[in-house]
């Protein structure tokens, strides 16, 4: 992949985030460390900020204190389209809420990023073909690829989310609860394609999830109630 196996996937050091600035902060994080390759599952009830530091970790929030590193460059180096820039080259992030763009049709969405990174685009010899085959290996076929994602089941939904976050190779998976929406069958085929692809590509992945049950596929758990400082 051509970058530094030292670096570490995503740092975050002394970050202090609050939604709002006068309250004590959501989350205290004095060290957090992501190696490359490494599968890690993030855990906490819900509410406690998992989505919030995903959010932190993916440029998309920025806190009152600290610094956020992903591969070594600090998101608050960076101007906002930097950023944009920068997530669209090095993170694939599967959104609990999905975001994909309703009228488009799912292979039209999954192949999104890659207009927006020309590094993504670039690891591909034929991106069409790679999305509609990393697509119906999740049980999206060609009856499916050309409907408005608007369209989709749920679960359709968010397995569309998923390969559109894969497609292109990204150093850096950050996933959201992706698999909230499945079925028992679903959970297991996305869960085997998603562990898999990082494996093969040797992506870092960072997996939010209530299911604990999952967590025994993951080289280490994180627990954010360890980070929490606001009492409950
Ligand atoms: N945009 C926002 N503005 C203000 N407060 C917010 C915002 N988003 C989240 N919060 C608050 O931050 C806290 C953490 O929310 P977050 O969504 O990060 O939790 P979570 O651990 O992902 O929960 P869940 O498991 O339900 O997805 C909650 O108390 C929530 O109300
Ligand atoms: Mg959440």
């Amino acid at each position: 992949m051509g970058t530094d196996a030292r670096l570490a996937a995503v740092e975050l050091c002394d970050v202090k985030f609050g939604w709002r600035n006068s309250s004590a902060p959501l989350l205290s994080i004095p060290e957090m460390r992501f190696e490359q390759g490494e599968k890690v599952f993030l855990a906490g009830p819900s509410g406690y900020g998992k989505s919030t530091l995903l959010g932190l970790m993916s440029g998309v929030l920025l806190p009152q204190e600290g610094t956020i590193r992903v591969l070594g460059k600090g998101w608050g180096e960076m101007s906002a389209s930097q950023r944009d820039r920068y997530r669209a080259d090095h993170l694939g992030v599967i959104f609990q809420m999905f975001n994909l763009v309703p009228y488009l049709s799912a292979l039209e969405n999954v192949l999104l990023p890659l207009k927006f990174s020309k590094l993504r685009a670039a690891r591909l010899l034929d991106p069409e073909e790679q999305a509609r085959e990393l697509l119906g290996r999740l049980g999206i076929g060609s009856d499916l690829l050309g409907r408005p994602a608007g369209e989709l089941s749920v679960g359709e939904q968010q397995r569309t989310a998923a390969v559109r976050a894969l497609l292109g190779q990204p150093e850096v998976l950050i996933a959201d609860e992706p698999t909230s929406a499945l079925d028992a069958d679903n959970r297991d085929a996305f869960l085997e394609l998603l562990i898999a692809e990082v494996e093969l590509s040797g992506a870092t992945l960072i997996f939010v999830s209530h299911d604990g049950s999952l967590a025994s596929r993951f080289d280490r758990v994180v627990q954010l109630a360890d980070f929490r400082t606001v009492a409950r």
